[in-house]
């Protein structure tokens, strides 16, 4: 599976994006190691803070059908944007906690600029479970 069809399949992703407050449709693609990718577009509100975001619910979407963190490789993500679409913070702290450090964050935009980073370098310093005092 290269990047390109990553890509394709978070393109597909966003066509069932529920977004008619925002009209910022996102697709993602979540790639885990035995080659099966789960999709995930984001869903909005009239509750506005109750919108979820593309990434969080393809990686929820892998888990709920049996997926389980280390399963992952890859994230593809897609947007209408100038630059390359990224991860909003609360995106980059459950990539942060459920993706590998160096997993591959494919980020494009529909003019063919592609960003490639990982977790790690998309949250530096991360709050994570070693913070947690009662593990
Ligand atoms: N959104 C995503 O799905 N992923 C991102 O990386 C950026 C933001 C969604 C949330 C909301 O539905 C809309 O885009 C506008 O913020």
């Amino acid at each position: 599976m290269n990047d390109e069809l990553l890509l394709k399949e978070a393109e597909e992703a966003r066509k069932n994006s529920y977004s008619p407050y925002s009209h910022f449709p996102v697709g993602a693609a979540l790639l885990c190691k035995d080659g099966s990718i789960f999709r995930g577009t984001n869903i909005e509100n009239s509750s506005y803070p109750l919108c979820m975001c593309a990434e969080r619910n393809a990686v929820y979407n892998a888990m709920i059908h049996g997926k389980k963190k280390g399963d992952f490789v890859a994230l593809a993500l897609i947007a209408d944007t100038e630059e390359p679409c990224t991860p909003c913070g609360a995106c980059r702290q459950v990539l942060h906690e459920l993706l590998p450090s160096d997993a591959r964050i494919i980020m494009a935009n529909f003019k063919g600029n592609v960003l490639i980073s990982s977790p790690e370098d998309l949250l530096p310093l991360a709050f994570s479970s070693k913070d947690l005092p009662n593990l």
